[in-house]
């Protein structure tokens, strides 16, 4: 059995590196999905290889989609709107993606036979009825009908209806899941949707699916109507921001380093992230700025800095920084003065309860807090050195806990112990071949 965990005991020295990432993550789910139901082969390149989008791969192979793979180039064989063909008794395996197994679902609304959708033991801990209730509504049936989390049986229906949505937790998740759903329902669907990423927004527009979006100031009033069908797209999917995160604070916190990130997505609903490190004295810059695919990309040019100011973040910025808080509080840790995050409850909905173990995590590292189920300040200290022994365990195996945790035994040193590794290969499968290209020591 390989080892399940990894040992760093020593800081990385100063890199000066050009460096790729891989693909974007919600873009190549969003992807797949929305090709399997256009009519003819759509391409992708550079669709993100990993465990979330493998799954979402399988599970549409299961619904009767024909895929093909070769070198960096993914084919899907659309067969229209609701033209999945399958059989009795199927069970959809969403693995460890809140986004797979939740969007799946808008996409079964009209199945004639009961499917399971499963996922692993972090996916099925994680709230469903976000999705299950407004379904509900559309006329969707679920088995057993009050059940919140995985397993569960959906079951749809002809009868369908269309709804006014409110989405207000700011989750792209909950709102996608109900634009997927209105390519198959009759009518004007209404979504008034907390701001969150819109890259669903942007590839309907793309395809020319009847969509009106108005821009409120924290909300958008997004109005859908079903199209006849969908033309098969292309797309060439740009690096992840989330995944470029981790690197863009290695090299705040290194010594006389600088890096340059690739072909990224700046989506503006994405860059929460790069905001909150620049209000802290970053100087993120991004250069050679392009449009491709209706989606905002660069490369980003980060260098280290010596100071952090503290920060009381602003929570207009929490969902566009959703996945990238654990990585900000590890610069907080190192600022100067106090930092105040707040209203993070759906920080605890992730692939783990990601606000109390990242806490667990900076008390290990020696880091002054106070912290609730929802908010967490943390006292800066900017000469932060670590010389303990620190092991991670039991975080179920929490893709961004495990790269966080490499990221600060790589910048504050110490002796770490890190378990799961594996983890890696939801999110960022390429993630230890860059870091020792940039010449960090993982043993
Ligand atoms: C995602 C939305 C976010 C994010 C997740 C991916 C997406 O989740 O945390 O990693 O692709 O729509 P929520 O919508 O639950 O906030």
């Amino acid at each position: 059995m390989p080892r399940n965990f990894i040992r760093i005991d020593k800081k990385i020295k100063s890199f000066k590196k050009k460096l790729n990432v891989d693909g974007d993550k919600s873009l190549s789910i969003r992807w797949a999905l929305i090709a399997s139901q256009a009519i003819g082969t759509s391409k992708a390149k550079n669709l993100l290889q990993s465990e979330d989008v493998n799954n979402t791969l399988r599970c549409l192979k299961k619904l009767g989609i024909k895929i093909s793979q070769y070198q960096n180039i993914c084919l899907i064989e659309g067969r229209g709107i609701n033209g999945f063909v399958f059989k009795k008794n199927i069970t959809l395996d969403a693995g460890n993606s809140g986004t797979l197994g939740r969007l799946i679902l808008s996409l079964l609304i009209k199945s004639p036979y009961k499917i399971k959708i499963v996922g692993d033991k972090s996916l099925s801990q994680r709230d469903f009825s976000r999705v299950i209730e407004p379904l509900k509504k559309i006329g969707v049936n679920f088995y057993p009908n009050d059940k919140s989390k995985l397993p569960i049986y959906i079951k749809g229906t002809n009868y369908l209806r269309p709804i006014n949505y409110f989405e207000k937790r700011g989750s792209a998740q909950c709102k996608t899941c109900i634009m997927l759903a209105s390519l198959n329902l009759p009518g004007v669907t209404k979504i008034t949707a907390k701001n969150s990423r819109d890259h669903t927004e942007k590839m309907f527009q793309s395809l020319k699916i009847p969509i009106k979006i108005k821009k409120k100031s924290n909300y958008d009033l997004i109005t859908l109507s079903k199209p006849k069908n969908l033309k098969k797209f292309d797309f060439d999917i740009p690096g992840d921001i989330s995944s470029a995160s981790f690197f863009i604070v290695l090299t705040l916190l290194s010594k006389n380093s600088k890096i340059i990130l690739k072909n990224i997505n700046i989506n503006p609903t994405r860059i929460g992230v790069i905001k909150i490190l620049n209000m802290m004295g970053a100087k993120i810059k991004f250069q050679n700025i392009k449009i491709i695919n209706g989606e905002r990309c660069s490369d980003i040019e980060v260098k280290s800095i010596n100071n952090f100011k503290s920060i009381n973040c602003p929570t207009s910025l929490n969902s566009a920084a959703i996945d990238e808080f654990l990585i900000i509080f590890l610069v907080a840790a190192k600022a100067n003065g106090i930092s105040y995050f707040k209203d993070l409850s759906e920080l605890n909905q992730k692939e783990s309860p990601r606000l109390l173990i990242a806490a667990k995590i900076l008390k290990l590292m020696g880091v002054k807090l106070c912290y609730n189920n929802n908010s967490i300040k943390i006292y800066g200290n900017p000469n932060l050195e670590i010389k303990k022994k620190i092991i991670v365990k039991d975080f179920l195996k929490d893709h961004r806990i495990f790269m966080m945790s490499v990221i600060s035994a790589l910048s504050f040193g110490g002796e770490w112990k890190i378990y799961d590794p594996i983890s890696v290969k939801t999110s960022f499968p390429s993630f230890f071949k860059k870091i020792r290209e940039i010449g960090g020591n993982l043993k």
